[in-house]
């Protein structure tokens, strides 16, 4: 009767974990499976009248748990999260007020993640500090997907953005969007972007004065995602960034775009966000870009979709609703079938469909990740940063992505802010760095902000 357990392959017993923190933690062609499958569930289990909304479940995820962590409002994220998990047929567990926690109580979300991960299949996280999903994702042994933090992404947002488009039967190579409002604070724009870019889609910017792509944001648009400004004059303050080549970064293998061409009049969707009011200090008058019959008239918005990830304020004009371009309402519906499909994949219920077995998938970028000592050199300029949360002091190391831009930038680990201005010091021989360090040393690699800094730990120049 006792039979010897049949030996565990490497993968099964080490299972790698995947996480979704960046937009950029999924490949192309993981982002169109994901959409093959929330297709499949709104054709299978769609309302028979709203095509866009999911109306019965199944019970593939029957046994599993979800857990919500929001350390900030939300209405959409959560909720249409729950409704996916319960739509598979699982459970959600949710903590989303930190009065009513442990947080109030002065708990890290370091011991928080290590205790849920122990209730949970899976952790949903919304954290008003940037780079809170990447840090949690360290402490964690189940998934961690970021539902927004701080003003640096929203990946589950952008995947709700890409399928509507899909749904409203546009295609990504050349799209021709304008993206207009808060485009400093809003964290469902940089995840956008960078996957605009990737597909190859032209995005006019009409930022708010003042509230311009994050210089960081835009440079890796140019730098890793082959984006390339083109003048237009006849809008003032507007910029295009388009593809000029195939975007090809390491991390991805996708099959080659063909070269863009020029942009056009035409403009095939109109995506609007609000004054991120929580991520900025000022409170007083500002010129705001307004979405509105008046603005649509323009024959070059026809036949363009309006998207929104809500909420909304006044930067869009309730005139819209009816009107067959506005997309928004579809967009917050499908956060349902898409957030089925992530949870799906990314908990490998279909075991032919799990995110790690794609082809193409994530793929380590060889980037040497520099883990500081305790308490030494450089810091995240970022002040809203994770890593300066005083609760989290006791679990964090400051660390940095060695990226490979000529001259080098460091990239902290956890809000991915670029330091340009840095020195390296070998802890061996507490000597400076003037060359490129060797990848296959990091661990012996510290940062510090100048030479001064690094001369006060005791380092020296080579
Ligand atoms: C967005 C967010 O939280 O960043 N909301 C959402 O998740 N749909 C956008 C916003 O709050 O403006």
């Amino acid at each position: 009767l006792s039979q010897a357990p049949a030996k565990k392959t490497a993968v099964e017993t080490e299972p790698r974990i995947r996480h979704l923190v960046s937009i950029n933690d999924l490949s192309n062609d993981e982002i169109f499976s994901l959409f093959s499958e929330a297709d499949r569930y709104l054709a299978t289990l769609g309302d028979p009248v709203l095509g866009y909304r999911i109306a019965s479940g199944l019970s593939i995820a029957n046994g599993k748990i979800a857990a919500s962590l929001f350390y900030e409002p939300s209405t959409r994220t959560r909720l249409s999260f729950e409704t996916a998990m319960i739509r598979l047929g699982g459970q959600v567990i949710t903590s989303a007020d930190p009065q009513a926690s442990s947080t109030s109580k002065g708990e890290s979300l370091a011991d928080t993640v290590r205790v849920v991960s122990n209730y949970a299949d899976l952790i949903v996280l919304r954290h008003p500090r940037d780079g809170a999903a990447r840090y949690a994702s360290d402490f964690a042994h189940i998934p961690v997907i970021n539902a927004g933090d701080g003003g640096h992404e929203h990946p589950t947002q952008t995947l709700c953005d890409l399928f509507t488009l899909t749904e409203e039967h546009k295609e990504f190579r050349n799209l021709n969007i304008t993206i207009s409002g808060d485009l400093k604070g809003s964290r469902t724009i940089h995840s956008l972007v960078y996957a605009l870019a990737r597909l190859g889609s032209k995005m006019r910017l009409l930022p708010a004065k003042g509230m311009e792509l994050p210089a960081n944001v835009e440079r890796r648009l140019r730098n890793e995602f082959g984006g390339r400004t083109e003048a237009d004059e006849s809008a003032i303050g507007a910029w295009y960034i388009t593809p000029d080549q195939p975007h090809q970064p390491a991390l991805f293998t996708e099959p080659e775009l063909p070269a863009s061409s020029p942009v056009g009049d035409r403009v095939d969707a109109v995506y609007v966000t609000r004054y991120q009011k929580e991520r900025h200090s000022d409170e007083g008058e500002r010129d705001y870009p307004r979405v509105d019959k008046k603005f649509l008239k323009d024959p070059k918005y026809s036949k363009s979709s309006v998207l929104h990830p809500l909420p909304r304020v006044d930067e869009l004009d309730t005139d819209l609703d009816t009107d067959r371009r506005a997309a928004y309402f579809r967009q917050a519906a499908y956060g349902v079938p898409v957030r089925m499909a992530l949870i799906a994949m990314i908990l490998g219920l279909d075991p032919a469909k799990r995110l790690r077995n794609f082809v193409g998938g994530f793929r380590d970028t060889g980037a040497i990740v520099i883990d500081q000592p305790e308490g030494a050199g450089l810091k995240c300029p970022n002040r809203n940063c994770i890593s300066h949360d005083r609760s989290e002091k006791p679990h964090l190391r400051d660390k940095f992505t060695y990226v490979t831009y000529t001259p080098p930038v460091l990239r902290c680990f956890y809000c991915e802010s670029d330091i340009d201005s840095f020195v390296i010091g070998d802890k061996r021989h507490r000597r400076i760095y003037t060359r490129q360090p060797k990848p296959a040393t990091p661990r012996n690699l510290v940062c510090f902000t100048d030479e001064a800094q690094a001369r006060q730990a005791g380092f020296s120049q080579a």
